[in-house]
């Protein structure tokens, strides 16, 4: 099988993006290779780590185009022109239309931090996800893997893994914990599943086969 191509996209600082550049470094994407790093917007500190790992970066942003539906259309023209086979939302905040899932239907993966379907859906991401969960009171929140489906956070869930709440959280230190303890992990883990073939989708199960 010869190795997958993966994007990685992108809106901010980029620490997801970071334990994925990491993971490679170690060898732990097996038979994958990051190809590009796409941020929604110029200037944010994840292009810089694509550069410093010699990782070719591009930006798509939606002010550069008149609709979501045409800025999709151009993310998905530049996925095909770099012959992607897997695309990595990792921290990226831009709601894309339904097109892109249509040119990669179940290869898209998405990190959401928290235990979907807890604290997710429209308007729940980055550190809103944490106010919320701390703001409900719930005893342990965490982070979820999952494929994108035309459904925002709805799509199969690959890897959960639960994180303590801990007295006197405050959002930005609930957000750590789950990335240290959860997303930084389960994200390179989920991608090299991928990039094995060893991810099998059923419905709304995903089964993990053996290698
Ligand atoms: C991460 O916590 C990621 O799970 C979250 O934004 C943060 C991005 O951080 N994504 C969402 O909320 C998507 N719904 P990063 O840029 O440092 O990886």
């Amino acid at each position: 099988m010869s190795a997958k191509r993966i994007a990685v996209l992108v809106s901010g600082g980029g620490t997801n993006l970071q334990a994925l550049i990491d993971a490679q470094r170690r060898g732990d994407i097996v038979n994958g290779e990051i190809a590009a790093v796409i941020a929604s917007k110029p200037g944010v500190y994840a292009l810089e780590r694509a550069a410093n790992a010699g990782i070719p970066g591009y930006v798509v942003a939606r002010k550069d185009y008149p609709s979501s539906q045409a800025m999709t259309a151009a993310l998905v023209d530049k996925l095909r022109e770099l012959n992607i086979d897997l695309v990595v939302l990792a921290g990226f905040m831009v709601i894309l239309t339904q097109e892109m899932v249509r040119a990669y239907p179940n290869a898209i993966l998405n990190v959401h931090p928290a235990l979907i379907p807890s604290f997710c859906g429209e308007g729940c991401y980055g550190l809103h996800v944490h106010e919320r969960a701390l703001e409900y009171g719930v005893k342990v929140s965490g982070a979820t893997v999952h494929f994108v489906s035309e459904e925002c956070d709805g799509g199969p869930i690959v890897l959960q893994r639960a994180v303590a709440v801990e007295e006197g959280d405050t959002p930005e230190t609930l957000q750590r914990r789950i990335m240290e303890q959860a997303e930084w992990v389960l994200l390179p883990q989920a991608v090299s599943l991928f990039c094995q073939g060893r991810l099998q989708v059923e419905g709304r199960n995903v089964h993990i086969l053996e290698s």
